[in-house]
């Protein structure tokens, strides 16, 4: 029997691309996403791609209710759901400083409304998006599992905060699991150039925003500060491809079904850092198109540099990042330049 699984945020940058794998691996998702940070188009487009039809709900993961109906609906089609693949969030680290109450009900709130549905319906698996901000300034560098907590901000907390309440969940009950993924920096976009990350205004982060430039959208790149002590002064990060990343949830869903119980973080990174300057000169290189910057003050709350030690995410899942920057470049600029409105000029029709 195919199995059947819930994906929250399924309509976002990581749930999309997540879906097309769990497709490919024979799995039948269903999405349930408000749509506050992703449009419908999204999905035709996973459609398109998959050849597969995707079962979509419309509503908010703070409403146990809809959950539950979804829930019971599955199961009396004889299609229950296994397990939740969980990336409904808010996610922008700037905007948790100024509406830290939004942050903590929407993404602290709705994974307890999440979990009180499951253990409504008995479903006991659960992955979630996680983020390598948990760790806070680094202690010692690569980041192990076992580093310490520090988030810096209410986002950071938020996600925390979620790994403990996950963790909690696990040790009431043996007979559940839950493995809180902690990503690294996902960037790019599958290689079709059909679906990409598609930022909302502003990008915060430095891909899209490199893209942008390389399509005309922005005059130039701004460095947030050249005074860092890395390899040539700008902040280094552990850069991993989307699709790399989508497939460690394919992973990480088997892993469960295969009778691992209780509580795991796993780091999903791939073990090397590249500076702000490093990826945008590969950008330049690999597609022709220059990305003129200029050097500003440091990001407040920037750490200078943060990689993956990436040895569990190996052992227990058996996964390991197989892109390297040059095509994460290569297929973030074939879906900007393919799509220099992200889906937003479809959705206008
Ligand atoms: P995204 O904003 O593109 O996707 C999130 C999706 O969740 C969107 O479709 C949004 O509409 C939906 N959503 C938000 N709140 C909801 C709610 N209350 N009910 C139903 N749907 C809701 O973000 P993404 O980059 O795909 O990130 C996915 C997850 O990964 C998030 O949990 C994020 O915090 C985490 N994460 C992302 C990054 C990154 O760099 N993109 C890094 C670390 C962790
Ligand atoms: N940067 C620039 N210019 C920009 C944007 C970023 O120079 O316009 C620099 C930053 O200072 C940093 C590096 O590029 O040195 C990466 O910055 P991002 O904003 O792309 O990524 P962060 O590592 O700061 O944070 C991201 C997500 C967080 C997540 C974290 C760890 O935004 O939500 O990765 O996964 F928690």
């Amino acid at each position: 029997m195919t199995k059947s699984l819930l994906v929250t945020g399924g309509a976002g940058y990581i749930g999309s691309h997540t879906l097309l794998e769990l497709l490919k691996a024979g799995y039948k998702p269903v999405v349930f996403d408000n749509f506050s940070n992703s449009c419908a188009e999204v999905l035709s487009r996973v459609e398109e791609l998959s050849g597969c039809a995707i079962d979509v709900i419309e509503g908010d993961i703070r409403d146990k209710s809809a959950l539950v109906r979804l829930f019971e609906a599955r199961r009396l089609a004889n299609e229950p759901v296994e397990a939740v693949v969980h990336f409904a969030a808010l996610k922008a680290v700037g905007e948790s400083v100024e509406k830290p109450t939004e942050y903590y009900d929407n993404n602290v709130g709705g994974t307890l409304s999440l979990l009180k549905a499951m253990d409504t319906c008995g479903i006991r698996k659960l992955v979630f998006s996680s983020s390598a901000t948990v760790y806070g300034e680094p202690l010692r560098l690569p980041y192990t599992e076992d580093h310490p907590f520090a988030p810096t901000n209410p986002y950071g907390h938020t996600k925390a905060m979620v790994e403990q309440i996950l963790k909690d969940w696990c040790h009431a009950s043996d007979e559940r699991s839950a493995v809180a993924l902690r990503y690294f920096n996902p960037i790019g976009a599958h290689p079709s150039g059909r679906i990409g990350e598609a930022p909302q205004g502003r990008p915060n982060n430095l891909f899209p925003f490199i893209t942008q430039v390389a399509v005309g959208k922005r005059d130039k790149l701004s460095v947030f500060g050249d005074d860092y002590e890395t390899v040539d002064g700008t902040g280094v990060r552990d850069y991993l491809h989307v699709v790399d990343l989508a497939i460690g949830h394919v992973l990480a869903v088997a892993y469960m079904a295969s009778g691992n119980r209780g509580f795991q973080g796993i780091n999903l990174g791939t073990g090397r850092g590249t500076s702000v300057l490093e990826l945008a000169r590969t950008f330049e290189r690999v597609t022709g198109r220059p990305v003129p910057y200029e050097i500003l003050p440091r990001r407040p709350g920037d750490i200078a540099q943060a990689w993956a030690d990436p040895t569990v995410a190996a052992a227990l899942l058996g996964w390991r990042a197989n892109r390297d920057i040059e095509e994460m470049c290569i297929d973030g600029w074939r879906w900007q330049s393919q799509n220099p409105d992200g889906y937003q000029s479809v959705v206008k029709k």
